[in-house]
């Protein structure tokens, strides 16, 4: 199949990309690099030193003789987005380029404003173009659990059949989402489902859980394929998080009482879905929703598997309850159903102690780059302005700036934006050993 991935940049895309290519599929990576400039804005790194764009894809060829088309640019920017897809003629498109931080949207109103434009008008882009080049095409749109949010009854997939003054129905299953994040994954669920109804488009939202892990077989085949692995407070999803404080000897910094249960998946797993979910499209007119995820813990479980697989390898891993940061129930009823991916053919890769070593072997190898202040959470949910979350360059007018530096990245396509390349001192000192697989 023809297959963009829109953010194959980032930790998803870039390991879906090259997962995508290695089956054999024709594949157009599309990015703005805005990741790498958010890292620069936070003060923070990837632990794991990734090479710029243009560097990962010659790598590939080379060792697999296969090529990926890379077309630079703003989703938020229509004509860009659109001579893509003319170009391109897509039979799939993985939509994974949006802010996909809920801390980070709630720093202030800069950065709210920030993540709605960016996704929601990415979103509804992405829509219009889809229509006029290629409306047969399938749209496979990421978007996350947390729309749910975590109601005291069992989560549906995307539907629920309720009955109400003697009449039934089978409607959307309410969203509760929990940041202006997740309220913008909400925006583009209702944006999709319209354009569904109203131009028969074809799509299937994804309603990931949390990823974790950095490594897929493709990954691991070079150093220079290395994939982001984010540890810090405000990008670092929390098994990642937990793994990089536990091989500093940071205590794990759970917040509240830690019964804030979510689903989780490894990132080999993200892959496998992607494909099945292109394989096997929506129909045409058809909004389908999986929710894909693997397992459920609790953020107190995962501290304790990640103590007891520290402890093995020789390191003294504590926990600490903070106050919780966001606004939500530290204990609660969760259940979500899960079986629509299972039932295309997903076999789950589930965490055990083996996936648990590896991850945290990781984190000892690079641990190095590990700057214990970016675990801090500073952005406090109950507040407008979190400011100490900015540790390095402020990036004022930030909607515009973005927007404008997008669009005129965008008119030289399939050249990779100058600011794609690491500038951190940290990054280009860092191994340039083997990449050993797990
Ligand atoms: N990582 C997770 O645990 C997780 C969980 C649930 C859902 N998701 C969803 O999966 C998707 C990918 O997540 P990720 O962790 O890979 O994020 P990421 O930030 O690592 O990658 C996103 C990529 O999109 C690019 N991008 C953002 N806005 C863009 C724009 N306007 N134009 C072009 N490129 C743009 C970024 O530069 C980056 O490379 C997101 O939509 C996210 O909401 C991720």
């Amino acid at each position: 199949m023809r297959i963009a991935v829109l953010g194959g940049d980032g930790y998803c895309g870039w390991a879906t990309s090259l997962y995508l290519s290695e089956k054999n599929h024709s594949v157009a990576v599309l990015d703005n690099f805005v990741r790498r400039e958010w890292d620069k804005e936070l003060g923070a790194q990837t632990l794991t030193p990734i090479r710029p764009l243009d560097e990962r894809v010659e790598t590939w060829r080379k060792i697999s003789g296969k090529t990926l088309d890379v077309f630079g640019g703003d989703v938020t920017d229509y004509g860009f987005l659109s001579s893509v897809l003319k170009e391109f003629r897509p039979d799939a498109v993985v939509h994974f380029a949006e802010q996909r931080s809920a801390p980070y949207s709630m720093i202030d109103l800069e950065h709210a404003v920030f993540t709605q434009v960016n996704n929601v008008v990415g979103t509804l882009n992405l829509l219009f173009a889809l229509r006029e080049n290629c409306p047969d095409c399938h749209l496979v749109k990421l978007g996350t659990m947390g729309e749910y949010g975590t109601p005291n009854i069992d989560i549906e997939e995307g539907y629920i059949t309720i009955e109400h003054n003697g009449r039934r129905d089978t409607l959307p299953y309410p969203k509760q989402p929990g940041s202006f994040y997740h309220l913008s994954k909400v925006h583009d669920s209702h944006n999709i489902a319209f354009t569904c109804k109203i131009w028969g488009l074809r799509a299937t939202d994804l309603n990931q859980g949390v990823v974790y892990g950095t490594l897929t077989d493709e990954v691991a085949r070079d150093e220079a394929l290395i994939n982001r692995f984010d540890y810090d407070q405000v990008f670092g999803t929390v098994l990642n998080r937990f793994c990089a404080q536990a091989a500093v000897g940071y205590p794990l910094t759970v917040y509240g009482k830690g019964g804030q249960t979510r689903g989780f998946l490894d990132l080999r797993d993200t892959v496998r879905c992607i494909e099945l979910a292109c394989l096997n499209p929506a129909a045409p007119g058809e909004f389908r929703v999986f929710n894909q995820f693997t397992e459920q813990f609790s953020v107190l479980e995962l501290a304790q598997l990640v103590q007891t697989a520290g402890e093995k390898l020789g390191l003294k891993v504590t926990v600490d309850h903070l106050p919780d940061p966001r606004v939500e129930a530290e204990a609660h009823y969760y259940n979500a159903k899960h079986s629509r991916l299972v039932d295309l053919g997903l076999k789950p890769h589930l965490l055990s102690e083996a996936l648990l070593d590896s991850l945290m072997n990781i984190a000892i190898r690079y641990r190095d780059r590990i700057e214990p202040a970016q675990f801090e959470p500073n952005v406090n949910w109950r507040q407008t302005s979190n400011p100490l979350a900015l540790r390095g360059k402020r990036r004022t007018g930030l909607v515009a700036k973005a927007t404008r530096k997008a669009s005129r990245n965008g008119k030289s396509r399939r050249e990779v934006p100058t600011f794609a390349g690491s500038d951190s001192p940290a990054e280009n000192a860092a191994s340039k050993g083997t990449f050993s697989s797990q």
